[in-house]
């Protein structure tokens, strides 16, 4: 093998950066040359990229965002998109590709290395954590810290003003985000895609606890739940507590910046070096992650089913400790 190719799509997460340093670095100690694509799949549909060199990873591993840009190229989901793509592996040479994002990203992937024979090695870069096949994502823990960061503020706020904070949390789909959160911030309560029908309890709970005199608290709310996210949700609250002084936050983008994390550096590091790795060893079609302490390897078809679910101990840790 040598010259691979290296792209970062879909939403952007802390640690992207630190990852193409480490497969940079991999790849040079094999003599293999890196090929950095910008905007992610647009980059290579459009032929459009930068060949990577010590000086293009030196001191970015503290820096959030990603130095190859991203986006969620709308050319590549067509075969016309994607024979152009082709056209510029073959151009320049690209033996095999790294990709790093989340499901849309490994879909890609997929479609892609099926239809030309490419060997494909994805790298789980998302701070939605949604991905089947690993514990964490890269950026799940950097968004997480962020998250606490500003809940921890608002729960100041809230407490001299005695009143109950809705936090909206990122996660369309899924709510990793604002489960492990939740717990890490002391939230009352937290809402959630994967359950339905949480809003008409809550209510319900809330009710009671002003009868004995509550006044302030904290509830997070994933923007993907069926309440309808963060502003719905609040709506709700405030037509039928009107006894609670309400407000909402909503987090938004800043869930995606900032410096990574330790454990998302360690994380992309280890996956990054695993990456170059795996390509020398013939292996392609998958993802790879981590279980427990061991970096793992999943189907990019079986990666993307959404099947991943919500660890049960931790919805029960919420359910005692947002009492
Ligand atoms: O990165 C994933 C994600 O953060 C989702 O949780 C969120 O719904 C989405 O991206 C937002 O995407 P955009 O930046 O396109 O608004």
């Amino acid at each position: 093998m040598k010259k691979i190719g290296v792209l970062t799509s879909g939403g952007d997460a802390p640690g992207m950066n630190a990852a193409l340093r480490a497969i940079t670095k991999t790849a040079f100690a094999q003599h293999i040359e890196c090929i950095g694509f910008l905007n992610g799949y647009d980059g290579l549909v459009e032929n459009n990229h930068v060949v990577l060199k010590n000086k293009s990873i030196a001191n970015i591993i503290h820096r959030g965002g990603t130095i190859l840009k991203t986006a969620r190229s709308k050319a590549f989901l067509s075969k016309e998109g994607r024979e152009k793509a082709f056209q510029t592996i073959q151009s320049i040479g690209i033996d095999a590709m790294i990709v790093i994002g989340g499901d849309g990203t490994f879909t890609g992937a997929e479609i892609f290395g099926n239809e030309f024979d490419i060997p494909m090695v994805g790298l789980p870069g998302t701070i939605d954590n949604d991905l089947f096949g690993t514990d964490y994502t890269i950026g799940y823990d950097t968004a997480l810290n962020t998250v606490i960061q500003c809940v921890d503020k608002i729960r100041d706020t809230a407490l001299s003003h005695h009143r109950l904070f809705v936090v909206e949390v990122m996660g369309k789909d899924a709510g990793f985000i604002a489960l492990r959160s939740g717990i890490a911030s002391g939230a009352e309560a937290v809402l959630v895609p994967e359950f339905e029908n949480q809003s008409d309890q809550l209510v319900q709970r809330l009710k009671q606890e002003r009868r004995k005199d509550k006044q302030s608290g904290i509830v997070i709310v994933a923007e993907g739940d069926d309440s309808g996210g963060g502003s719905a949700l609040t709506a709700l609250l405030k037509e039928h507590l009107p006894l609670y002084d309400i407000r909402l936050t909503v987090l938004g983008h800043i869930q995606r910046g900032g410096s990574p994390s330790a454990l998302d550096r360690v994380l992309a590091s280890k996956l990054g070096v695993r990456a170059v790795n795996a390509l020398l060893e013939n292996r392609k079609g998958v993802a790879l992650g981590v279980k427990g302490m061991d970096v793992s390897e999943t189907p990019f078809s079986k990666a993307i089913k959404h099947n991943k679910t919500l660890k049960a101990n931790l919805v029960e840790l919420i359910a005692v400790l947002g009492q």
